[in-house]
C-alpha cells in the first residue's frame, strides 16, 4: 500500500489559455480557460481524488464508497487502485456510457443508482461509518478533507493572470465554495465569482436572485451531466462565496451550451465537456448583455475533457458511416479546394 504522503498521478497546475477566437467573435479584449481537463482522468475531480485518498491512508480505512455522476467516480477509482484500496461507487444511472465505461478498467465495484439525492448521499455516509470506508462524496457537506484538494485551483489561479472574474459550472456547488476559499486572503480585491447553471437545473441562481428562500427545486430538467442536482449539498455554502465576491448566479439553456462546445472546438480546437462549455456559455451571455464589459478578464473553469460525453455526437458518427475507395479522395479534396481561396505562396 502506498504511504500517504505521495500519492499523485500528476494532478494540479493546469495551465491557462487565452480564447481569442471567441474574443474577436464577442468584440471583447480577452477570454481565459483553465485547463482542468488536462488532469489525469480528465477532470478536475482527480484533485479532490488525490486529497481523499490520501486522508483514508491516514485513517486506514479499509476502502472508499462514493457516490458520482461518472468524473468523481473515475477520478476516487484511478487514486484509489494507485493507493490499493478497494472502492464501491453509486453512480447516476443516467450518467453518460463513456463516464461509466471509463471507470471499469479500474476494477471498482460499480452500484447504479435510479436516485442520488442528499436522502441517499446521508444514508451512503452512515454505511461508510459502519464498513470503515472512506466517504468519498466530492462536497464540503460530506468530505471537507477532499474538497481541499480542489482549493488549489483557486490559489493557483492569481499567480496565472489578474483575472477580473471567475466562471464555475456548479452543480452541488463544492467546486464554487473551494476556489472561493482556495483564493483566500491573500489578495486585496477578490476576483467576483459567478455561479454558471443550466437553466433546467439552477437552485443556486434562483436563490441568489431571490426568487425561492432555500436553494433546491424540485426537478430537474438539463441534460449536461455533472450539473444535474436539484438539491445541491453545498448550495448554500456557494451562494455565500458569491455574495461575498459581489458576483452573481448566471443561468444558460442547454442548447447555448451545445454551440458553445461546437465553438470551442471548431473555432479554438478544444473539445471540453458541456458542464466546461456551460460556464464559457455564461460568459458569452454576461458580454452579450454588458454585464461584463469589453476590458474585463475573465476565466472559465473548464472542468472536463468532451471525450466524457459523447452523446451528442453519435448520430453523426453513425450517419458519418460510409467508407470511400482511394479513386474516391481526389474528387473530395477538389471540393476543398472549390470552396477555399487559395493560400498565399
Ligand atoms: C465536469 C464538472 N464540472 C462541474 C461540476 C460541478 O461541481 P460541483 O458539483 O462541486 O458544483 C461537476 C460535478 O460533478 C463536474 O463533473
Amino acid at each position: 500500500m502506498m504511504s500517504a504522503t505521495n500519492l499523485s498521478l500528476g494532478e494540479g497546475n493546469t495551465p491557462v489559455l487565452p480564447f481569442t477566437s471567441l474574443a474577436r467573435e464577442l468584440g471583447v479584449s480577452e477570454i481565459w480557460g483553465k485547463a482542468e481537463w488536462m488532469n489525469p482522468t480528465g477532470s478536475y475531480k482527480d484533485r479532490i481524488a488525490a486529497a481523499t485518498i490520501t486522508d483514508a491512508l491516514h485513517h486506514h480505512n479499509r476502502g472508499w464508497i462514493g457516490t458520482s455522476s461518472g468524473n468523481g467516480g473515475a477520478s476516487m477509482s484511478a487514486y484509489g487502485a494507485r493507493a490499493g484500496l478497494p472502492g464501491f461507487l453509486c453512480i447516476a444511472a443516467d450518467a453518460p456510457e463513456e463516464k461509466i465505461r471509463s471507470i471499469i478498467p479500474y476494477g471498482t465495484t460499480l452500484l447504479p443508482m435510479s436516485q442520488l439525492g442528499l436522502n441517499e448521499m446521508d444514508a451512503i455516509s452512515e454505511l461508510a461509518r459502519e464498513f470503515n470506508l472512506k466517504l468519498s462524496i466530492t462536497a464540503y457537506r460530506y468530505n471537507p478533507e477532499g474538497m481541499a484538494g480542489a482549493e488549489l485551483i483557486g490559489s493557483e489561479l492569481p499567480d496565472q493572470r489578474e483575472f477580473t472574474h471567475i466562471y464555475v459550472p456548479s452543480g452541488g456547488g463544492g467546486l464554487l465554495v473551494a476556489i472561493a476559499r482556495g483564493l483566500g486572503s491573500r489578495l486585496n480585491s477578490l476576483p467576483k465569482l459567478i455561479c454558471a447553471q443550466p437553466r433546467g437545473c439552477n437552485p443556486i441562481v434562483q436563490f441568489l436572485k431571490q426568487q425561492i428562500e432555500w436553494p433546491a427545486i424540485d426537478q430537474c430538467t438539463s441534460l449536461v451531466s455533472g450539473l444535474q442536482l436539484p438539491d445541491p449539498p453545498d448550495g448554500e455554502l456557494a451562494a455565500i462565496a458569491v455574495a461575498q465576491s459581489i458576483g452573481w448566479g448566471c443561468d444558460v439553456p442547454d442548447e447555448e451550451t451545445w454551440s458553445m462546445q461546437d465553438f470551442l472546438s471548431k473555432k479554438e480546437g478544444v473539445f471540453v465537456e458541456p458542464a466546461s462549455a456551460l460556464a464559457m456559455a455564461a460568459i458569452s451571455n454576461d458580454i452579450r448583455s454588458g454585464r461584463l464589459s469589453p476590458t474585463d478578464r475573465p476565466v472559465a473553469i473548464l472542468t472536463g475533457s468532451g471525450l466524457k460525453d459523447l452523446r451528442r455526437f453519435s448520430s453523426v458518427a453513425k450517419s458519418n458511416s460510409q467508407t470511400f475507395r482511394m479513386s474516391d479522395l481526389r474528387s473530395v479534396l477538389q471540393k476543398i479546394d472549390e470552396n477555399s481561396t487559395p493560400a498565399k505562396q
